[in-house]
């Protein structure tokens, strides 16, 4: 069967440590994308979701295995739209700079500061690309991100929406003074996955939010000296359980 023969797919989502699969998905259909960037991070999952045919992506593989430097995010969003998503959530674990950003909080972010270095960032990166310049002064879709933020509120789920997300290059966590710089910077969250996805996104023409879910206090922001990486994926953990019921309620 060709992608033409199928009902079209409502809704992408590329899912973040925490999140490798995506429960409740009927009528699943595994796809292997052929991309001009390489292999994306594994099978895209294309399945019937609350009665909408959802496309999943694990973003860092479906056993953790790519850490964020190394994702293919050139070819996971190619991979996405070619088969004929339009609409992507992001999901990022984050850590909380905001004070009312702590653990299990759920944010929509409106804004991003990229600080990452040494990766694909753009499809004009090509030999003989068109060069196209995005406007991205609004990173995100404003019409999904009140659309996930809604539905969040719907599933009485604790969501703040707006925030700026720091992209850092990872795998380590920051500094203190890293995170007290971007604080000052106007940073509310901290992750390492943000970027270049929105962008990516944005030069495919996609729409595209990211649903942050909120795993620690970043860097000197909470009262422990040292983070725990088991808090942190407990905290991931409860906070990804919530985001098939957020996703529910948008698609209703
Ligand atoms: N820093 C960067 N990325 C993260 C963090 C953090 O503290 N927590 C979860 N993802």
């Amino acid at each position: 069967m060709t992608n033409s023969d199928q009902p079209p797919i409502h809704l992408a989502v590329i899912g973040g440590s925490g999140l490798y699969n995506f429960a409740g998905l009927e009528n699943a259909t595994r796809h292997s994308v052929d991309t001009p960037y390489g292999p994306a991070s594994g099978d895209v999952v294309i399945g019937d979701f609350a009665g909408r045919r959802i496309a999943f992506l694990a973003r860092h593989g479906e056993s953790h295995t790519l850490p964020p430097h190394r994702v293919n995010y050139r070819a996971n969003l190619w991979a996405l739209h070619s088969l004929g998503a339009r609409r992507v959530i992001g999901v990022n674990a984050v850590g909380g700079i905001r004070g009312d950003m702590g653990p299990r909080v759920i944010v929509v972010p409106d804004q991003i500061i990229d600080y990452t270095h040494g990766r694909s960032t753009s499809f004009c990166d090509v030999e003989g690309a068109e060069v196209k310049h995005i406007d991205f002064s609004e990173p995100y879709t404003e019409s999904l991100r009140l659309q996930l933020l809604a539905a969040a509120r719907a599933a009485n789920v604790e969501v703040i929406g707006g925030g700026c997300y720091g992209a850092t290059q990872g795998p380590r966590l920051e500094t203190r003074a890293e995170i007290a710089r971007m604080k000052r910077d106007g940073c509310d969250l901290v992750g390492m996955t943000g970027m270049p996805e929105a962008a990516l996104a944005r030069e495919l023409e996609l729409e595209y939010a990211c649903l942050a879910l909120v795993a620690n206090f970043a860097a000197g922001c909470g009262d422990e000296a040292e983070i725990s990486i088991e808090e942190i994926f407990a905290h991931l953990a409860a906070a990804t359980a919530e985001v098939p019921r957020i996703l529910e309620k948008m698609l209703q």
